[in-house]
């Protein structure tokens, strides 16, 4: 099964497998993950699931839509939200680090 590695502030990292078309978000809860909460379960409404996508990764990614920009815009760069992130075959082995801001 495909994996992705969340690196948390204090610099450990989780490998979470994560199937085919299941969000990074939903994963991350799963797997409690701390500093992901997905709050709104995945509506684009509550920017509790922000993770940064480490270099090389982001442009395999999906763009981003209008409604995720408008969540994100003031968040630090290569920043997504984990609930528009869906794993992917060629995302195997994506990294990705759980921002600062989201340990409240
Ligand atoms: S889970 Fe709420 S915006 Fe992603």
């Amino acid at each position: 099964m495909p994996k992705a590695i969340f690196t948390l502030h204090d610099g450990t990292r989780h490998t979470v497998e994560v199937p085919i078309g299941e969000t990074l978000m939903k994963a991350a809860v799963n797997a409690d993950i701390p500093g992901i909460a997905g709050e709104c379960g995945g509506s684009v409404s509550c920017a509790t699931c922000k993770i940064q996508i480490a270099n090389g990764w982001w442009d395999r990614l999906p763009p981003v839509e209008e409604l995720e920009e408008s969540l994100i815009e003031d968040a630090v760069p290569q920043t997504r939200l984990s609930c528009r992130v869906c794993m992917a075959a060629e995302l195997d082995g994506i990294e990705v680090s759980v921002p600062q801001s989201q340990y409240g």
